[in-house]
């Protein structure tokens, strides 16, 4: 049974983003969304993450068509099942850095893998106000919050924008990991077809859907 089923999806603001996308996927699979600035990428992802109802099409997760269900199991499967990393990462600027994680551990029972951490390369800022942390650490920061809930599927809007390659691979790395052991499922936006790659699916994103060609 696939995680995240997509079918059909079309949407427009002031012009028509894009119709007609569909795809599914299953545990441990990852996919990477590609596709020119303005396309329409973050909106395809607020769409399939449960903050945007499309023009039309459905999107299934975890065998529920997330716009058809009542708001109050919808807003559980954000709390409990869904991850986010938005593209602007919004993190309590005036909390250190572990509060930001604690909150989510919390929020969902869970609790702080500090192995996790460390492999963010974020072990020995925990206690640094994120304010005082640079864009690239307080990004993996917002990574391990999502992480710290324990998600079943985890959305991330170019999650590595900020951060040089090698950093980079370390954090693609850890979420590839992380889907392989939690039995997850990975939805990734990205500019970079070097980490695209690495997914088990990169698709780009055209007016008429999702193509395997820029
Ligand atoms: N809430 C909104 N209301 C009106 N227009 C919007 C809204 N959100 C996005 N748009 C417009 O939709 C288009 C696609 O935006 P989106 O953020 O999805 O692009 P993107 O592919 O993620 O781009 P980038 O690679 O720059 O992040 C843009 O023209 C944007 O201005
Ligand atoms: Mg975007």
């Amino acid at each position: 049974m696939p995680l995240l089923r997509v079918e059909n999806i079309s949407h427009a603001f002031d012009y028509q983003l894009f119709e007609k996308v569909n795809f599914s996927l299953k545990p441990k699979e990852s996919m990477a969304i590609l596709g020119v600035s303005g396309s329409g990428k973050s909106t395809l992802l607020h769409i399939c993450s449960t903050l945007l109802r499309p023009n039309s099409g459905t999107v299934t997760l975890f065998d529920k068509n997330i716009y058809a269900q009542h708001e109050n199991d919808t807003l559980k499967l954000r709390r409990y099942d869904v991850g986010i990393i938005f593209q602007a990462h919004y993190l309590f600027k005036g909390f250190i850095a572990y509060e930001n994680i604690e909150l989510a551990s919390f929020l969902s029972d869970k609790t702080i893998d500090s192995s996790m951490l460390e492999r963010l390369g974020i072990a020995d800022f925990m206690h640094y106000k994120v304010g005082d942390l640079s864009g690239g650490q307080q990004q993996r920061i917002s990574i391990a919050r999502v992480l710290a809930k324990k998600p079943k599927i985890i959305f991330a809007d170019e999650p590595t924008g900020n951060l040089d390659d090698k950093t980079a691979q370390e954090v693609m790395n850890v979420l590839f990991e992380y889907i392989e052991k939690e039995n997850a499922t990975l939805l990734l936006v990205t500019h970079n077809t070097h980490l695209a790659k690495q997914c088990t699916y990169h698709r780009y994103l055209h007016v008429d859907g999702l193509k395997e060609e820029a």
